[in-house]
């Protein structure tokens, strides 16, 4: 690395440079007055530097130093000096050695910043947000931009040596359907006509593969005007890949190669390759989730057969009703108190369950307020079917299975979360495959693309598409990393009948089908390579690589959970002459 203004960063100097002049330039990280002496800490994005500034050997640059403040940007140039023994700095890579100042140029000077960037006090996110650039200057922010460089050099890098091609596609486009709704560009030169912001290139990449190019990459922005979450953001960035003559083993073997790249080169982690594969029915029922944690056990077991005819009418009615009962044992939990049982049963009940039934297992029985009804053979039988051992606490819910799905599943996660059960810089991968091709929108009243429209269903399956829509398979996958979706894809549909026919099951309608998606089904005439894909939600690998909680803290300027940036202030109202250019009334 060539540097000008300086001879070397703040993170390098070692006992080597001793007595060499040099110059370093950064920001004041930390100021200390010791008796005549001045110390600083001179920070810069590759580490920390002590300076010292010596009245009697430096007068002027010593003067200067006085009226430095945290954050004000400086040249220093002086010779590098061995520290005093017994004030090395074993924990700073440049401990061993100080800069003794000759003389300092102030380059920029700082107002008191709003938080203060070496402290870690409690400070507001919307705070931290509106003065993003004085946030970014936080090592762990600093640490996060470097990791996500890191993995998209290496993914371009890993594609460019698979022969794939990095294309752009437009941003100025026509609404791609991903389940969300469109962020709309309304268009000057043809009024009351809009653009809408790709949800995800979908479309231009399957007619890139139309179009002979075979193998796409993209490291691309999409749009998606959606509710917000810890993991969600309204333009996200996706690793967007597409191949043609390739099916679903083709792009897990691409994927996982990748993943075991992008993990050794950037973290030094070895990932164990292929993935384990699991369908969607076994994430449902083993986990309570189609993106089930593999880091930790306590997995739901069925035992409805056990139950059946049960004097406990709660768990006999909803079997009766066509529902089941299923459990999870949470290891070493039977000391919970009456208070964190109460506030279970809450949390089961908010996430949609009728009740939480509990069991503390103890060395020989199962303790429960509902015990009396069960006989001590079911008990035991219970406890054998849950595999629990004394001092677990099991967790029973009776329901229609989504709900007993969604409530274990939660559970399950809630549990996850204890401290310590999880060891640090563990990374879970697993495939779940054969999601079901729709699922039906009760308040629509119509069928639904559990992926999108462009999924191919199972091949087996597709005489069902009109007779059993609920029971057709597809051949689509996500990429679940401890408990985190992050990628999606599929076997595209490559025939204009097929594709009019999952239209038609969507309950598009004829000139709707022509007006959104008529260019799309055109290109299907001219010669279309089977093809398949997947997108990598690359904040989400990023914020699972480094350890974050949000995808927040992996993206440079982020917006809030109401999808605004605290500091420009977007959206904002536009001049009432630019709205009369659109031709746009505001109501
Ligand atoms: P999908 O919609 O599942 O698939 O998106 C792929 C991956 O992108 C990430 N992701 C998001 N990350 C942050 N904020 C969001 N709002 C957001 N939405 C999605 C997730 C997800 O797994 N075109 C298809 C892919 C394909 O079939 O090839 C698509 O976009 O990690
Ligand atoms: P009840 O018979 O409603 O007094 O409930 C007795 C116990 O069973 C309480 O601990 C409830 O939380 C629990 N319970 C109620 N409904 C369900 C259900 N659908 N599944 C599991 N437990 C339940």
């Amino acid at each position: 690395m060539k540097l000008s203004m300086r001879t070397h960063t703040c993170g390098e100097l070692r006992a080597g440079a001793i007595g060499h002049t040099v110059t370093l330039c950064g920001w004041v990280h930390r100021r200390r007055d010791h008796g005549g002496l001045i110390f600083i800490d001179l920070r810069d994005r590759w580490g920390l530097t002590q300076v010292v500034f010596n009245p009697e050997s430096a007068a002027e640059a010593h003067r200067l130093a006085e009226s430095l403040r945290s954050e004000c940007v400086i040249a220093v140039t002086g010779t590098v000096g061995r520290r005093p023994a017994g004030t090395e700095n074993r924990k700073l890579p440049t401990g061993e050695v100080e800069l003794v100042a000759g003389s300092l140029t102030v380059l920029s000077r700082a107002q008191t910043t709003p938080f203060s960037i070496e402290g870690d006090d409690e400070v507001s996110e919307d705070l931290r947000l509106k003065y993003r650039y004085l946030d970014l200057r936080r090592p762990e922010l600093q640490y996060a931009l470097a990791v996500r460089h890191r993995i998209a050099m290496e993914t371009r890098n890993y594609f460019d040596g698979e022969g794939f091609l990095e294309i752009e596609t437009p941003i100025l486009t026509k609404s791609t359907p991903e389940g969300a709704r469109d962020y709309l560009v309304p268009s000057r030169t043809q009024p009351g006509s809009f653009f809408a912001l790709p949800q995800s290139p979908q479309l231009m990449k399957q007619l890139l593969m139309v179009a002979g190019v075979e193998r796409y990459v993209q490291i691309c922005k999409c749009f998606r005007d959606e509710d917000l979450r810890a993991d969600r953001q309204p333009e996200f960035t996706q690793i967007d890949i597409e191949m043609s003559f390739a099916g679903e083993d083709d792009i897990f073997d691409l994927v996982e190669r990748l993943m075991a790249r992008v993990f050794k080169t950037v973290l030094g982690v070895e990932i164990a390759i292929p993935f384990p594969r699991m369908t969607h029915a076994d994430a449902l029922g083993r986990f309570g989730s189609d993106k089930p944690d593999l880091r930790y056990g306590m997995e739901l077991k069925n035992v409805t057969q056990l139950l059946t005819g049960s004097s406990f009418k709660t768990f006999a009615s909803a079997i009766e009703a066509g529902g089941l009962v299923k459990g999870i044992a949470v290891p070493g939990s039977a000391g919970a108190s009456r208070k964190e049982l109460d506030d279970l049963t809450a949390f089961a009940v908010q996430q949609g369950a009728r009740g939480l039934a509990w069991f503390k297992v103890r060395k020989d029985i199962l303790e429960s307020p509902i015990a009396k009804f069960f006989t001590p053979e079911t008990l035991a039988a219970l406890r054998a079917a849950l595999g629990a051992t004394e001092g677990d606490l099991i967790l029973f819910v009776a329901d229609a299975p989504k709900v007993v799905y969604a409530v274990l599943g939660s559970l399950r996660n809630r549990f996850g979360r204890t401290p310590g059960l999880v060891k640090d810089n563990t990374f879970h991968f697993s495939w779940v495959v054969d999601f079901p091709l729709v699922t039906y929108n009760k308040e629509e009243e119509r069928f639904e693309s559990e992926h999108h429209p462009f999924t191919a269903p199972k091949a087996e399956d597709i005489p069902l598409l009109e007779t059993d829509p609920l029971s057709v398979r597809s051949s689509s996958y996500d990429l679940i990393l401890n408990g985190c979706e992050i990628a999606s894809g599929s076997v595209r549909i490559h025939d204009e009948t097929l594709q009019h026919r999952i239209f038609k099951l969507l309950a598009l309608k004829e000139e709707v089908i022509r007006e959104r998606f008529g260019f799309f089904l055109e290109a299907f005439r001219y010669g279309a390579p089977p093809h398949a894909g997947l997108a990598i939600g690359l904040d989400r690998l990023v914020m699972l690589m480094t350890g974050r909680e949000s995808i927040r803290d992996v993206i440079s300027f982020p917006k809030t959970q109401k999808a605004s940036c605290l500091m420009t202030g977007s959206p904002s109202p536009v001049s009432p002459e630019q709205l009369k250019e659109l031709k746009i009334k505001l109501q």
